[in-house]
């Protein structure tokens, strides 16, 4: 089929406004919008000024109402609980209502602020669209964050009430939330006002009196009743929901999703990017905690009428390398969106794809991958195994779905191996030099996207109005920036290349190392560090801490690696991974005292580098060297 990407992207640029307003008619409004696109609100501008909409209104009541009631919305799916269980939309509706009834209970309303702390349950999920239902903001903290960061997230939100699971489940451990969420509340200058405790029968959480509530009990009861709760109309600029991601500091970024441009945006890109139909399986294996998880687990299935897959597992070990493909056959999976890294782990413990012929995948139409590059080795190992089109797509937390991809929906475009392919409607893509001059095509530079941003992207950050434009919108004016670096070639295809800025992606996960720099320096006997993120087969990149200690440390030196290792685990969370510490005499740095941390990451990757001119003391870097390769790098 000859795609229909380049004319559809051409609509959009010949009336951008006209074509989200033509795109929102697909959804259901309280109120219409007054205008498409209001230049004048916000920080740049707002989407759908006037109109007023409900969320969960559009994800579940609009197709019960159409006659889909009966139609699985949710499977949800876990090898790590020994459960599966499954959910039509009629079904997720009552969910919803009493949950959303249990929240009223608890004096959550419009505006109201909740924070969740859940590990992939169909519970949290219904807590998730229960807040929409109440037009409650809410934002979900990843399980792998440590007590400290669920505290931060706590403050800056002025969180009412946290919705908490006892435990998640790793393999061969059960991970106590709980206890966290307490020790976060503890260290909190804000105090939620109640703890809403969903107890799992792996782990029985402690409840303190006064504060936390039994929410089995109360759903179960408000069930019973058959409460109904009908959706409480939003503003479509009222925020939808707050999701924190790591910025250049310890202080997480608050971005604020809107309610009518999201619906909107997303709506469009199940059948156009994704090429999904009404009543088809989408399984995007994420977690909620991330991005990904928020627009493809949760609101942009359910918006489009999909069936979502909650998959409470990994790619491996649960049991084994099979285990996706286990789960595809078993719901008739469509496409399948997940992290390249998970396909190198499936790589690794199954080379030949002997798990792979075990099933019938003949359902499959698709795999996206996104939140990191995608090798090219992995896509020609994933397009091989499975024969079906591999489909890199380039977008982050900020912009909520994809500013680069190969639109299966339009009609898929040639691949280019290590290019996400071109820019989606909606997002006009440049490449800058620092001084803000376009590059030719071909040529390495910033990648900006030009105001306004499309529907579904940031508003700002949460509080913190200042922070976004200063961080965003002030280097390029007019524009977006990314904070990637890459280029566009002659085709108008999007290479990305690089973070411009401390953010490394481990496993999928979107890290900063300034904030585990923040970590390691609180250490008594750490003078100076620099934390860089190295290559790795799995992961893609890992962090790796460089320390310089003060003259009089105090402990011996294996001690202290193995404290400040432990000090990131419980201040970050174990999902940062941090888990190699070298002891320096000295950092690299310029002479007017930067460190040069991107030498530090050539050579630690093998990578060729050269001596940078402005270095301070080249001998420095022949230290470094000489520690990296006691650790067992390959340096060149
Ligand atoms: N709750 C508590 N702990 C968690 C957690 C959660 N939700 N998620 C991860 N962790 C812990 C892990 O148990 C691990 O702990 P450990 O150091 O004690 O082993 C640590 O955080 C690091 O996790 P991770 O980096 O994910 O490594 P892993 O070895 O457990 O798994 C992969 C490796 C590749 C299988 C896994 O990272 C994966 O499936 N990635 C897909 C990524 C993804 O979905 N990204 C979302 C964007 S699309
Ligand atoms: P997150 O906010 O966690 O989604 O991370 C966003 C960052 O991940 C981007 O700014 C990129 O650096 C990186 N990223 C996401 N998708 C891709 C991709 N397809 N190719 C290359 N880098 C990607």
């Amino acid at each position: 089929m000859q795609s229909r990407y380049a004319e559809t992207y051409a609509a959009w640029e010949q009336d951008p406004h006209g074509f989200w307003a033509d795109a929102a008619g697909a959804l259901d409004w309280f109120r219409p919008f007054d205008t498409a696109f209001d230049p004048q609100l916000g920080v740049y501008g707002q989407w759908f000024a006037g109109g007023e909409t409900n969320t969960c209104h559009n994800c579940i009541d609009r197709h019960v109402l159409a006659g889909r009631g009966a139609q699985a919305a949710l499977i949800y799916d876990s090898p790590m609980a020994g459960e599966k269980r499954r959910y039509s939309f009629a079904e997720m509706q009552r969910e919803i209502e009493a949950v959303a009834a249990v929240l009223i209970g608890l004096g959550i309303g419009k505006g109201s602020r909740v924070i969740l702390y859940m590990p992939m349950i169909p519970e949290a999920l219904f807590s998730m669209l229960a807040c929409a239902r109440l037009g409650a903001i809410h934002s979900v903290v990843f399980g792998g964050f440590a007590a400290h960061e669920l505290s931060t997230r706590i403050d800056d939100f002025e969180a009412d009430l946290v919705i908490a699971a006892s435990c998640g489940l790793e393999p061969g451990r059960i991970v106590a939330y709980k206890p966290l969420v307490d020790h976060a509340i503890e260290g909190a200058r804000v105090k939620p006002r109640h703890c809403l405790v969903l107890q799992r029968p792996q782990y029985e959480a402690a409840m303190t009196p006064g504060r936390d509530v039994d929410f089995a009990t109360l759903v179960e009861a408000e069930k019973a009743k058959g409460t109904r709760v009908p959706c409480t109309p939003v503003k479509a600029t009222d925020p939808l929901y707050i999701l924190y991601t790591s910025g250049t500091t310890g202080q997480p970024k608050g971005v604020i999703r809107d309610n009518g441009g999201h619906m909107v945006a997303l709506r469009w890109s199940m059948e156009h990017i994704y090429g999904m139909k009404p009543g088809e399986v989408f399984w995007s294996a994420s977690d909620i905690g991330w991005v990904v998880g928020h627009s493809y687990i949760v609101y942009a299935p359910l918006l489009a009428g999909n069936t979502t897959v909650v998959y409470e597992g990994k790619p491996v070990g649960t049991p084994d390398a099979g285990a996706f493909w286990r789960v595809i056959a078993e719901y008739d999976v469509k496409a399948l969106f997940t992290a390249p890294t998970a396909f190198r782990a499936i790589r690794r413990d199954d080379p030949d794809g002997e798990l792979i012929q075990q099933y019938d995948l003949s359902g499959l139409r698709a795999l996206f991958l996104a939140g990191e590059r995608a090798d090219p080795e992995t896509i020609k190992w994933a397009e091989r195994m499975l024969a079906i089109p591999v489909i890199d797509h380039w977008w982050q937390t900020e912009t909520g779905w994809a500013i680069a991809a190969n639109p299966l929906g339009l009609g898929q475009l040639p691949v280019k191996y290590g290019s996400p392919t071109v820019p989606m409607p909606g997002y006009a893509i440049h490449v800058l030099d620092d001084e803000g001059h376009a590059v030719a095509p071909g040529t390495l530079g910033n990648i900006v996207i030009r105001l306004p941003l499309p529907p579904g992207n940031l508003v700002s950050f949460w509080n913190a109005d200042e922070r976004f434009r200063s961080g965003c919108l002030t280097e390029f004016a007019g524009y977006y920036k990314t904070a990637d670096a890459g280029y566009v070639d002659e085709d108008g295809y999007v290479y990305i290349m690089a973070r411009t800025d401390d953010i490394i992606n481990c496993a999928g996960h979107r890290l900063s190392t300034g904030a585990m720099e923040e970590v390691c320096a609180m250490h008594p006997d750490v003078a100076e560090c620099a934390v860089i993120g190295v290559a790795d087969a799995l992961k893609g990149q890992i962090p790796c801490g460089f320390l310089v200690l003060k003259n009089r440390a105090t402990r011996t030196l294996q001690e202290i690696e193995h404290e400040v290792v432990s000090l990131v685990r419980n201040e970050i969370g174990p999902v940062a991974a941090f888990k190699t510490v070298m002891i320096v005499q000295r950092l690299p740095k310029t002479r007017s005292g930067k460190i040069l941390r991107g030498t530090m990451q050539k050579i630690a990757d093998g990578l060729p580098w050269k001596m940078p001119a402005t270095i301070d003391d080249p001998a420095i870097l022949d230290e470094i060297q000489g520690v990296m390769r006691e650790r067992g790098f390959t340096l060149t």
